[in-house]
């Protein structure tokens, strides 16, 4: 995808990249002042000890009491990560043993395939099918399998599908029936849309703490993706372990980055509504010209079907190549990402809007 773009751009394109979800919207002003604060403390640049993330742990379980009604102990049951994506390669190391079974669902966010290999894992795959709103169907696992860990991320990347906390709650006894640790990977947790209400964002951590543990990050609901900064939390002895073992790894985040994070999990997310406006921009263009894809209640993507559409990684790199449209091919995420493409809403609706006129124009032909 990078050569194809570089060849568009050499050839006078101007690029509309829509192939990752990195928001384009300023972080909070509170997070902005707390880091100007910090940067003129000499204090903030020491390492960074457990007992200095308490601010952080404290303003992560207000967040998690307030949004979601979930009581957390600060001390035990919550740890800040380097972002989500750093959090879940860890806690992988941290829970399981080489060897082990996941279950990861297909498609997914494609760093979950590394994040098993690293810990030495056995992937038994979990179909996430649009007959069944993208949610896995716990009832096909073997009954023989005893997975060590099932991994789920809801509202989704790439599908855009959501999950209601029925679905959660049959999910985490369905886990503790086997021994399963359910981590639940949510940086969308703030991205409903308007109408859809934040009741389509549950937190797993609603159907009980233990055996769950769920990943937070400000990368997308506090447009902080280049800070890395989320924490995870819920079952307090999967924490543990993931302390440990990033006590062998990393210090935790810079002080600085720790006092803008919990500075902005004590407001109200804010600069949402422009995912929605982009989405209310793009749906109509796309069916338009006969592409299927359905009005996603929340995250910051589009899955789409382009009528016809057998190989989405020719087609993208096609895309990208000869219209500098860069999108993310749906084989990116998993076999059954295939046939469809994911446009993430990082650009204005003039900019979604031109995207699909190149791409009608260039047709399906790879
Ligand atoms: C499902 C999912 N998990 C994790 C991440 C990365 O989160 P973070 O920036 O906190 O590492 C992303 C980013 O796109 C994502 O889509």
């Amino acid at each position: 995808m990078n050569a194809a773009v570089a060849q568009a751009r050499a050839a006078g394109l101007s690029i509309i990249d829509l192939s990752i979800g990195s928001s384009d919207q300023p972080p909070p002003e509170v997070a902005l002042e707390a880091l100007r604060r910090a940067t003129r403390d000499p204090q903030s640049s020491r390492y960074p000890l457990f007992s200095d993330t308490a601010p952080l742990r404290h303003s992560a379980a207000r967040y998690m009491a307030r949004r979601f009604g979930v009581a957390l102990d600060p001390e035990t049951q919550m740890l800040p990560l380097i972002g989500a994506q750093e959090g879940l390669a860890h806690l992988l190391l941290a829970t399981t043993d080489p060897g082990d079974t996941l279950l990861l669902p297909d498609p997914c966010y494609p760093p979950y395939f590394g994040a098993a290999a690293v810990a030495g894992l056995k992937v038994h795959t979990l179909p996430l099918r649009p007959e069944h709103g993208f949610l896995p169907v716990l009832a096909d696992v073997p009954a023989s399998l005893r997975p060590r860990a099932l991994l789920l991320n809801y509202p989704n990347n790439p599908t855009s599908a959501v999950a209601s906390l029925d679905f959660f709650r049959a999910t985490a006894a369905w886990c503790r029936a086997r021994g399963t640790l359910l981590i639940h990977d949510h940086p969308y947790a703030e991205l409903s849309y308007a109408g859809s209400g934040p009741d389509v964002a549950p937190s797993a951590l609603q159907a009980g703490t233990e055996g769950v543990v769920e990943l937070h990050s400000l990368s997308k609901s506090h447009h902080m993706g280049g800070y890395r900064v989320g924490f995870a939390v819920g079952d307090a002895g999967a924490v543990a372990a993931l302390a440990r073992v990033k006590g062998a790894i990393d210090f935790h985040p810079w002080l600085g980055i720790q006092a803008a994070a919990a500075a902005a999990l004590e407001t109200v997310p804010a600069g949402l509504e422009v995912f929605q406006a982009r989405r209310d921009a793009l749906l109509p263009a796309l069916h338009a010209h006969g592409w299927q894809a359905e009005w996603p209640q929340a995250s910051m993507y589009v899955w789409a079907q382009p009528p016809g559409l057998q190989d989405s990684v020719a087609y993208a790199l096609r895309a990208a190549r000869e219209t500098g449209v860069a999108l993310a091919p749906g084989r990116a995420f998993g076999g059954l990402g295939e046939g469809y493409v994911r446009f993430a809403l990082v650009q204005p609706p003039e900019l979604l809007l031109e995207a699909v006129r190149r791409l009608a124009g260039m047709g399906l032909k790879v």
